[in-house]
């Protein structure tokens, strides 16, 4: 029997990005995304400016993204959206969008946690690219999250490790305030820092109690006094060192992640490592994780520069492993700023 083609259509609002993408079952047709440029002069995300900015940007980009796919919302099959973490005014608007679309059409809607859906980006039909097999170990990096999972199947996760305070985007994103960038800052610093040195200032790996842990909050600290007594020697030390500064710090981080996912692959024994999330765009993580194929063998997965940070694609293919699934969400389902791995 031929199977069925599907068309979903999904949001993903859960922060400062909206998105929406149509997928022919696992395959993408479209993906659009609308950034909010009003964030970068506040120097992080101003969560009332962001449902404001959703609202207006919300039908537009369903539009496109059902124009660029060539697929007329009656032939949708179901609808997905991001149901959280994130910020809950952002949330809000995507829900509601798809509870009334999905109302209107009279076509299931299902809910989707944004964390998955960065790590099952992975599963994303390409020419090119290889899906990685179960089990598997996902660094999953972003503005909100630090996680070393487990995944076992496309709906089992088992957290090994994660930050025990900020993120390692906020990491990226609260040093290159400090140097004067703009939000957000870490595409900034991976650009710097390809002119850089990345050994001329050396800063030391946080302790945790857990090894697989993570603690950016005293590393962001650390940078934080460097910085004011080199500026003490010499006032014009940022504008001076900007490149050097930029590639040590995130060789700093690369080396912080790296080491974490050694011992994480000595102590689960599984070598298939993944990255995800904003931050797995950052070009010297995704080389660095290259070369641990040479190295020490392992088999690395690194996602599509598009699907790394927020998109609505990541949140379709969720949306379809869930439609095989037959797993719905009912029209009283809300949205959750706070959402586990597993839920
Ligand atoms: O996944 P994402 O788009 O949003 C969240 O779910 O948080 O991640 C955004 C984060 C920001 O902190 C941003 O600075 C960081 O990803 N980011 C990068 C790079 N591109 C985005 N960090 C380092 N290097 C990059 N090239
Ligand atoms: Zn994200």
């Amino acid at each position: 029997m031929k199977k069925k083609t599907i068309h979903i259509l999904s949001i993903e609002s859960s922060c400062d990005d909206t998105g929406a993408a149509v997928l022919k079952n696992n395959r993408v047709l479209s993906n659009v995304i609308a950034g909010q440029k009003i964030h970068a002069e506040y120097g992080g995300v101003v969560p009332e400016l962001a449902s404001r900015a959703h609202q207006q940007n919300i039908v537009p980009v369903v539009d496109q993204a059902l124009k660029k796919a060539g697929v007329d919302k009656n032939e949708l099959d179901a609808i997905a959206f991001t149901q959280g973490p994130g910020l809950m005014g952002s949330l809000l608007v995507g829900t509601s969008f798809a509870k009334s679309l999905s109302l209107a059409l009279d076509i299931p809607l299902i809910a989707v946690n944004h964390m998955q859906a960065h790590v099952l980006a992975h599963f994303i039909e390409e020419e090119t690219q290889n899906e990685p097999p179960f089990p598997f170990l996902c660094l999953t990096i972003s503005g909100g999250h630090t996680q070393i999972l487990k995944v076992s199947a496309y709906d089992k996760f088992e957290i090994l490790g994660e930050t025990i305070d900020d993120a390692v985007g906020e990491a990226f994103d609260k040093t290159a305030k400090l140097l004067g960038l703009p939000y957000p800052g870490g595409p900034l610093i991976d650009k710097y820092a390809k002119k850089g040195n990345p050994k001329a200032y050396a800063f030391s790996e946080p302790k945790t109690p857990k090894q697989l842990d993570f603690s950016f909050s005293g590393f962001k600290t650390a940078i934080l006094y460097f910085l004011q007594k080199e500026q003490k020697k010499d006032p014009d030390f940022i504008k001076n060192n900007l490149n050097d500064i930029c590639a040590s710090v995130q060789h700093s981080i690369v080396n912080i992640l790296m080491n974490k996912m050694k011992k994480a692959v000595k102590l689960s024994g599984i070598k298939q490592v993944a990255i995800a999330g904003g931050v797995s765009a950052n070009s010297e993580i995704r080389s660095t994780l290259k070369h641990m194929e040479k190295d020490l063998g392992w088999t690395t997965y690194i996602p599509k520069f598009e699907y790394t940070t927020d998109n609505a694609a990541m949140i379709g293919i969720v949306g379809y492993f869930k439609y095989l699934n037959q797993d719905f969400g009912k029209e009283n389902i809300l949205a959750a700023s706070r959402l586990d791995i597993n839920d």
